[in-house]
């Protein structure tokens, strides 16, 4: 049940805080579970959506591996419950400090995103006798069709080892005796609800799977990345992403040995829907041309999506009805960014009425600073209420 239906208990509590539906958590990993083991793929967590200790554990009890891009998070895998291996740990910047803690630990694969940093793993593994199993993150060069700054997979993007680069290294590759390439690793983007983009992708992975064999690399895992979207305009209507689809595309779509398991990284289609963000109205406002501004205790610092990538989260009055009026949300943060919408409409809003910033479980608290000296958010969780 979305944050509506708890208004009541919630007028009380300090603002601003993340808001759980721990029910619709719980259903929408269900349908993950299921609509995945059809077809025998296996889902990690892409914790970097949403670190919060209860839905990391909820992760881990569904049984979940993890997809991790620091030291950090390998850590916070690890002593959430998840098996070592079932982690996966990607990035293009990982420090020595980080690559020895992932081999101490014995994660599943190093997703490796250039051929520098796998001749540096090779001589840590070395050093400290051990192998290191790594998927190459390849760029596959498919557009994702989505936001500019969560597009990762096109040719001028800092992620992964460009087809070219590795076209002319393959044959160094195996004079690296201490990592062992496991498997290859994609991700193009995020907030993809095209399931073209997908099909593309598996398409461009079959040829680039191919290459590697015929160069006498055995691959045991191909690794596509995450990226499912969610509907911001339409959570109610849509509350769980279409997994059917997604895995139904991959299955049709991506070419695999019986041997061979197919892994994602999946973070916002997992946790978006679950999530909003509760704010209190401090002041209304009118600008000289006539905007009406409510001003809310949350801000930026809180929620940075609006004022970082544009993007929409749909705003709901928990404590009022009726005609609706077009209002502009802004939070109390010292930067003109700082609007989570402008043209909302909502019933007659005042002082004290709690507003709901939905769709906001993925990227919300996770991103969220101190900026302005600011108090992180607090966490609210259906089933404790
Ligand atoms: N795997 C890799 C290698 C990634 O870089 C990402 C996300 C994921 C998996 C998970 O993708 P997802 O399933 O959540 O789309 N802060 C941005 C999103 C950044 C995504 C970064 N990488 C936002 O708020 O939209």
């Amino acid at each position: 049940m979305s944050a509506r239906q708890y208004a009541e208990s919630l007028r009380s509590l300090e603002t601003p805080f993340y808001f759980y539906d721990m029910d619709l958590l719980r259903r929408t990993l269900e349908v993950v579970l299921r609509e995945s083991s059809r077809y025998g793929f296996q889902v990690h967590y892409a914790l970097k959506a949403n670190f919060d200790d209860r839905i990391v554990s909820e992760m881990v009890q569904a049984g979940l591996g993890m997809d991790c891009v620091s030291g950090n998070e390998v850590r916070k895998a690890i002593e959430s419950g998840c098996p070592a291996s079932k982690v996966v740990y990607a990035g293009v910047g990982k420090s020595d400090k980080e690559i020895r803690y992932a081999l101490e630990q014995g994660i599943f694969a190093f997703n490796v995103e250039s051929l520098h940093e796998l001749e540096v793993i090779n001589t840590l593994a070395g050093e400290m006798g051990r192998k290191a199993p790594v998927a190459l993150r390849i760029n596959p060069n498919v557009d994702p069709r989505t936001h500019r700054y969560i597009a990762t997979g096109q040719s001028d993007s800092k992620f992964g080892i460009s087809y070219t680069e590795i076209n002319q290294a393959i044959a160094s590759l195996t004079t690296l005796s201490e990592v062992e390439i496991v498997g290859l690793h994609f991700h193009v983007g995020s907030q993809i609800l095209d399931m073209g983009v997908f099909e593309n992708l598996c398409h461009r992975v079959n040829d680039i799977k191919a290459w590697f064999e015929e160069q006498g690399i055995r691959l045991r895992h191909i690794n596509l990345g995450g990226g499912l979207g969610v509907d911001y305009y339409l959570p109610d209507q849509h509350p769980i992403s279409d997994f059917a689809a997604y895995f139904e595309t991959v299955h049709r779509s991506l070419k695999v040995d019986p041997d061979q398991t197919v892994h994602f990284e999946l973070g916002r289609s997992l946790v978006a829907q679950c999530g909003e963000l509760i704010t209190r109205v401090l002041y209304n406002k009118q600008t000289a041309t006539g905007t009406q501004i409510v001003v809310v205790d949350g801000g930026m610092n809180d929620l940075i999506r609006p004022a970082l990538y544009q993007a929409h989260h749909k705003i709901e009055n928990l404590m009022s009805s009726g005609p609706v009026e077009s209002y502009m949300v802004v939070g109390p943060i010292c930067e003109s960014a700082d609007v989570f919408d402008r043209d909302v409409d909502l019933p007659a809003t005042h002082r004290g009425d709690l507003l709901s910033v939905r769709t906001a479980g993925a990227y919300g608290m996770s991103m969220a600073s101190r900026y302005n000296l600011q108090n992180l958010p607090g966490a609210v969780y259906s089933d404790r209420l």
